[in-house]
């Protein structure tokens, strides 16, 4: 059993194989959080709370004579603003007489078998785990509202997810202007926030800051996870590495506008709250109406950033990722866009597609500019008919041609945007969201449909509904490419208009569940303009993201390594693109930047025809290699093994497998020096006192020695070179430990 509940001391128990968190109902009636990390038995964790009369910290009114308990300095399961709690809450109301407090109190839990999925939300799923969810109801006597505090404990992969449902019980309307998917304090400690910062194809660059007395919050009100913030953070001990200390990792499920704060407070504790941003978010729930949160992914590690990043790998895997492609090899494809740009017919494009095949590749994928009246950026999004100018006999002619030559189909789309220079702008003007008498803020010349309208959601189902009927389409790159500003629907009333960024979200997500349904068999890329959506929302859905615009082997090892800490990289797309490079003018050798591609979904996005002979003999020479280790790539450990603190522009990373029995080391030197030192490697996962055969030599080593010893490499020279080592065991035994 994960979850217990001890009656004497109305304590819950929530058990995973290597963490352990606790919480109990205090004497008000609060919940107090007591402990989140390693399993430590049978001891309630109460003893680590110490009360103490501290001024200007209240006292609620049935506590008045005991100063000590304040629920401004107790640590809370989900905290609400009103009744004296001055730091970040997870909840704020407003009702109908103005009032702005919510006093929560606990009325009741029940202890449920598997997992609950909330309905039109991406979700955690249970899969093959074994999981038991707690439901713990919490009341306001005052305002009649209930709020359900959902945990789903997945005791193998070492998760709880957390999620809250707002329920208005009363005779009246209730705005929320905030509903975070879970709070959590941690008593004492010296925490970092690490978060994943970055920019338009420069995306996740973890950044780490020392928490002290403000709010550090992170997020994003780009109506998308967005480029600049991702939703994904880790709160760790200051001294913690990749390979030692204690930190957690909070995942939310929501690909829009979201927020992570954290705060050190006056007592020593911190609290982190999670959730959809608050800014221009409200919510009106009418008597009887409820709102439900986006389920937030909370996992523990006491080994270092490596081990949680294994823990969030495994469960985005097994549990999040459309099962369908879950263990299945990816194709190897070949995408037009730089290539081409918008400058294709088909005989351009079906002489690429013949020699991607000569090379081995499986997949084609024909991006923007295939449509209504789309020969630059600043037309036809929308219009979403093939434009048989340049493709005489529509998309049927074009798939039946590549598949004929032995070819997959994909095509690119990005239904969440709409030209003004469109037909679909032309007819229905009011389907865009935009500000009564305001000029639009525009972005790449588009505008952003309500997504939360049944008949936009609609007219996009009919036109990807018809183009997978009419071709034989079995993979989408799903664009979106601009930020949501005009958060105005012309469909909501005057009091729901804060619902709008909301709604947009969920009717994305509505039409992707449909489609998914409709066409389980098709693969979803994630994409936006790059990796602006890069989330376990969209990876519900798309078991693979374009990773981002900027296709630079060299920039891609940092942008791909960021991307690792919360994300395996079987669902990064990474392609290998033309040199110079469009994005930054570098040119890096062709097989250092199939390497860096490799550890992602492998493709490539250059024009073959435009590769020499010896080239192309490499390019057939990669394809094989992908074919050799995809495996391993897709259900291997993934490692960070650089230290990068001391060797700038040096990078490694492996993959070990799960048996450990196998090991893929992969690194690439971006600042070779003169009279060049060797790079040394410790590896990491392999059994110690296995033996491992270097593939390509007679050299023999034990796993401890790879690990504790190390493995020096030869002398790197040239530009950005790289190198792809591969270990085996002797004989395939899986070890004890
Ligand atoms: C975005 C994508 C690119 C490409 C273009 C097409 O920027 O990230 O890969 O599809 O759109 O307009």
């Amino acid at each position: 059993m994960s979850i217990l509940f001890d009656k004497e001391r109305e304590t819950f128990f929530l058990e995973t194989e290597h963490s352990c968190y606790q919480f109990r109902i205090t004497r008000h009636g609060t919940l107090q959080h007591l402990y989140y990390g390693r399993p430590v038995g049978e001891t309630c964790m109460d003893y680590l709370t110490r009360f103490a009369d501290r001024g200007f910290s209240g006292n609620p009114y049935e506590c008045r004579h005991d100063r000590t308990f304040s629920l401004d300095l107790l640590p809370q399961e989900y905290s609400s603003f009103g009744m004296g709690d001055h730091r970040v809450p997870a909840l704020k109301t407003v009702l109908e007489n103005g009032s702005r407090t919510a006093e929560l109190r606990y009325l009741s839990h029940e202890i449920l078998p598997g997992k609950l999925c909330p309905e039109g939300l991406p979700h955690v799923r249970q899969g093959h785990s074994a999981c038991e969810t707690l439901v713990v109801r919490l009341f306001d006597e005052v305002s009649g509202l209930t709020v359900k505090l959902f945990y789903s404990i997945f005791p193998a992969e070492d998760v709880i997810v957390r999620s809250a449902q707002i329920i208005n019980g009363s005779g009246q309307k209730i705005v929320l202007e905030k509903a975070a998917s879970a709070s959590i304090d941690f008593p004492c400690g010296q925490w970092d926030l690490i978060h994943f910062a970055g920019r338009h194809c420069m995306e996740r660059q973890p950044e780490r800051a020392a928490l002290g007395h403000h709010v550090l919050s992170v997020g994003s009100s780009r109506g998308m996870s967005s480029h600049h913030n991702n939703p994904f953070v880790i709160l760790c001990d200051r001294e913690v590495t990749e390979d030692s200390g204690d930190c957690y990792g909070f995942m939310l499920m929501w690909s829009g506008n979201h927020r992570a704060e954290a705060e050190l407070d006056q007592a020593g504790g911190v609290r982190l709250v999670m959730g959809i941003h608050e800014d221009g978010f409200s919510w009106l729930l009418e008597p009887g109406e409820s709102f439900r949160t986006p389920e937030l992914i909370l996992t523990y590690a006491a080994g270092g950033l490596n081990a949680l990043s294994h823990n969030c790998h495994r469960l985005l895997r097994e549990n999040v990722c459309p099962p369908e492609f879950r263990h299945s090899r990816r194709k190897v494809l070949l995408n037009n866009w730089e290539a081409t740009y918008f400058d294709f017919d088909t005989d351009k494009i079906l002489s690429i597609a013949a020699q991607a095949k000569d090379l081995g590749v499986d997949l084609f994928v024909l991006d923007d500019g295939w449509f209504g009246q789309r020969s630059d950026d600043k037309a036809g999004l929308g219009d979403w008919f093939v434009n048989e100018k340049k493709l005489p006999g529509g998309l049927a002619r074009l798939g039946s041609a590549l598949n004929g030559m032995g070819l997959d189909f994909g095509l690119w789309i990005e239904p969440e945007m709409v030209n003004e220079d469109s037909d679909l702008y032309r007819a229905h003007p009011d389907w865009a969201l935009r500000d009564p008498g305001r000029a639009p803020m525009v972005a790449r010349d588009q505008l952003v449909l309500d997504m939360g309208r049944t008949e936009v959601r609609e007219y996009l189902f009919g036109c990807i509904d018809r183009l997978l009927k009419e071709a034989p389409i079995c993979y989408l790159k799903w664009d979106f490419n601009r930020s949501v500003a005009n958060l105005f629907s012309s469909a909501l009333p005057a009091e729901r208009q804060g619902e709008t960024a909301t709604r947009f979200m969920l009717g994305t997500y509505a039409l992707l569940f449909r489609l998914r349904e409709a066409h389980p068999g098709v693969m979803i890329e994630g994409c936006a303009g790059g990796g602006g959506r890069f989330d376990a929302g969209m990876l519900f859905f798309c078991p693979q993201i374009w990773c981002s615009d900027n296709t630079d082997a060299v920039q891609r090892l940092r942008i791909q390594k960021g991307t690792s800490y919360g994300y395996p990289v079987f669902t990064m797309g990474s392609h290998v693109s033309a040199v110079p490079n469009h994005q930054t003018g570098r040119s890096v050798p062709l097989g250092t930047r199939a390497v860096v591609a490799l550890s992602g979904t492998f493709g490539y996005e250059l024009d073959p025809g435009k590769l020499t002979g010896a080239e192309k003999a490499a390019v057939r020479d990669q394809i094989a290699v992908f074919h050799k280790y995809s495996e391993l790539i897709r259900s291997g450990r993934y490692y960070r093994l650089d230290r990068t603190e001391a060797e700038e522009g040096f990078t490694a990373w492996a993959f070990v497998s799960e048996d450990r029995c196998e090991a893929l080391v992969s690194v690439v030197d971006t600042n070779v020096e003169g009279n060049p030192r060797f790079h040394h490697i410790l590896l990491k996962g392999l059994v110690p006192d296995a033996v491992y055969r270097l593939e390509g030599s007679d050299r023999r080593f034990s796993g401890a020695a790879l690990m504790y010893g190390g493995y020096t490499l030869p002398q790197m020279f040239g530009d950005y070179p790289a190198a792809m080592l591969h270990f085996a065991a002797d004989h395939n035994a899986a070890y004890d430990e």
